[in-house]
């Protein structure tokens, strides 16, 4: 039984493979259609999610498969004080497989050392979120044809943004990846991520506040929302929140093939002029989402 809690857990065998694989079923999803007949997938949600939740249900009712679970902590147990632990092991017995997101970093990790089956980490607190990486991945891989000699750009808040994080630590494994990371000063990325996962590899990256100076280097721009529920006051957010915001004179600066990638939900980052750009790859990477959580969800549970 395996869980995907940290995307490193994978390796880029691994990773190649579940692209491969959600490419084989965006080709002819009717081969998969009753892959999980009979088994159910468990959504355990203590945060606002639409994508990421709704994506793993769409991904397992793809499968043939069911699905349960609850979208908010204050309709479960937890509300009555139930611990993780005791949540993963009762949905244990209901459940073959659990997608869980969680406000407290390492939650998810508490959970798959309690639950009996198979836990994905659907995002916790500020630190990881695999699956989005995942998605991040393969739509690289779709957009750019390569995973490998890119300059990407990562861009407002590096501190809190757990897709950010996760994202440098699986694509600092590939050869000839280099990061420009754009965010306020007081929003920079975490040491953990710059000394122990950059620095450690000897992967190449600039800090910056500049947009505007480095949108011209780069092959991808990853731009991504300041997470306002993880400030500790509202005045920093309402001060920060606008720190970046993408236009199109902006792009006019840019390669005419970068791709404009964003996690959502986008609040203010993205002008709505953009998404008529061929550049805007951010609701092509949702519908990537769908096809690579297919992919996990038979890895997981071993089906062929
Ligand atoms: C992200 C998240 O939840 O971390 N959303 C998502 O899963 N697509 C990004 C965000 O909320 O800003």
């Amino acid at each position: 039984m395996r869980s995907l809690i940290d995307i490193s857990e994978l390796s880029v065998g691994e990773i190649e493979a579940l692209i491969d694989k959600a490419e084989a079923i965006m080709e002819s999803p009717a081969d998969y259609a009753d892959k999980c007949r009979g088994r159910k997938l468990a959504t355990l949600f203590f945060e606002p999610s639409t994508r990421t939740r709704l994506s793993f249900e769409a991904a397992m009712y793809e499968l043939g498969g069911n699905v349960l679970g609850f979208s908010e902590s204050q309709s479960s147990s937890a509300a009555k004080g139930e611990s993780v632990a005791d949540t993963a092991r009762t949905v244990s017995c209901y459940a073959d497989i659990i997608a869980m997101r969680h406000p407290k970093e390492g939650a998810p990790l508490v959970a798959s050392v309690n639950a009996s089956v198979p836990v994905i980490n659907a995002g916790d607190g500020g630190h990881n979120h695999p699956t989005q990486t995942l998605t991040d991945l393969l739509t690289i891989e779709r957009e750019k044809g390569r995973l490998t000699d890119l300059t990407v750009g990562i861009c407002g808040d590096l501190k809190f943004g757990r897709t950010v994080h996760s994202l440098i630590s699986a694509l600092s494994r590939y050869e000839g990846v280099r990061f420009i990371l754009i965010s306020p000063a007081e929003l920079k990325i975490p040491g953990y991520v710059r000394d122990g996962v950059l620095k450690k590899n000897s992967v190449p990256f600039e800090e910056t506040t500049d947009l505007d100076g480095s949108i011209a280097s780069l092959d991808v721009l990853y731009m991504t929302r300041v997470q306002r529920e993880r400030f500790f006051n509202e005045e920093d957010y309402l001060r920060l929140r606008d720190s970046y915001i993408l236009t199109a004179a902006k792009m006019g600066a840019a390669k005419s093939d970068m791709t404009v990638m964003h996690p959502l939900p986008r609040v203010n980052e993205i002008a709505y002029e953009i998404d008529s750009d061929p550049r805007a790859a951010y609701f092509r990477q949702v519908m990537y989402g769908k096809f690579i959580r297919m992919a996990l969800i038979l890895k997981l549970l071993e089906i062929e």
